[in-house]
């Protein structure tokens, strides 16, 4: 782990980085949402490392019978596995509500998120998108119309959509499903568009998100590693953050304040 004093040194560099910076955006993993209890899926306590990855076809499955797959779904309602035990109890920690104070303040523009956890929004964030989509909604196949959990009915399973009767299932992307087109075009427009991208909590191993940062690399935007492990990002990072985002973004939030007040 980097010493208190060369982090306090990478933090101030991070933080004028960003402040020189005309459109700073985040790519965010699981990392973040480890202080609050949620599990990551890779490295140590990951799910995957545990448990072994899923089946890569749940899309496919889920497209030969929807109607099998709703009645599993809303039988199963009762039952808590640990991952979604987690994901109920879990609550925006520092980092989040950094992120949050970082998009008040203007510094950042727009946040791609690869988790499902809808804590981002419960910190206050707002320019989000949710490349994995959101635990707490529904979206049509067809027409990616979404709704929060409990406005569709779902006595008729599978719900169709009241705009074009497409099949409704649950916002979270499966494995072997397609990202939704409006999310992906929105990530790429980001990413595109950013000079600077801060990389929280990711292992950058998961396409499309991890291309996304290649995207801004490749066009002179500067790469802002928080992350206690090392991933394939770190080499062309400018800034590397060696420690926890809890630990890390309150310092970047107090040291843009202190850099953007008057005088300084
Ligand atoms: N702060 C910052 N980063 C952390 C912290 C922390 N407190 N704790 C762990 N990390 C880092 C790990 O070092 C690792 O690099 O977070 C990363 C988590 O990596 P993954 O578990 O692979 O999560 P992610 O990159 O979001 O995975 C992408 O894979 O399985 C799919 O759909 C799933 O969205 C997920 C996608």
């Amino acid at each position: 782990m980097t010493s208190e004093a060369s982090l306090d040194q990478q933090v101030d560099t991070a933080a004028r980085t960003v402040y020189s910076s005309s459109y700073t955006i985040a790519l965010v993993g699981a990392g973040i949402s480890v202080e609050s209890g949620v599990p990551p899926f890779r490295g140590p306590g990951g799910l995957w490392t545990k448990h072994g990855e899923p089946p890569m076809d749940g899309y496919q499955r889920f497209l030969a019978d929807p109607r099998a797959w709703w009645a599993d779904v809303l039988s199963r309602q009762g039952e808590h596995s640990e991952f979604k035990k987690a994901l109920e109890e879990a609550k925006p920690n520092l980092a989040h509500l950094a992120m949050a104070d970082l998009e008040k303040m203007g510094f950042l523009k727009h946040t791609i998120t690869q988790n499902i956890d809808n804590l981002h929004q419960e910190a206050g964030s707002v320019a989000i998108t949710e490349i994995h989509g959101n635990r707490l909604k529904l979206r049509c196949i067809e027409c990616n119309a979404r709704w929060r959990l409990g406005e569709l009915p779902t006595d008729e399973v599978p719900p169709r959509c009241p705009h074009c009767k497409g099949i409704v299932k649950t916002d979270t992307v499966m494995f072997g499903e397609p990202i939704p087109l409006d999310a992906l075009e929105s990530c790429q427009r980001e990413s595109r568009l950013c000079d600077c991208m801060l990389l929280v909590g990711t292992s950058a191993v998961v396409y499309p998100a991890a291309e996304f940062p290649v995207i801004a690399y490749r066009q002179g935007a500067k790469l802002i590693e928080i992350n206690p492990m090392e991933t394939p990002l770190s080499g062309v990072s400018a800034v590397v953050l060696r420690a926890p985002a809890g630990e890390v973004m309150p310092k970047l939030v107090e040291r843009l304040k202190q850099l953007a007040a008057p005088g300084v």
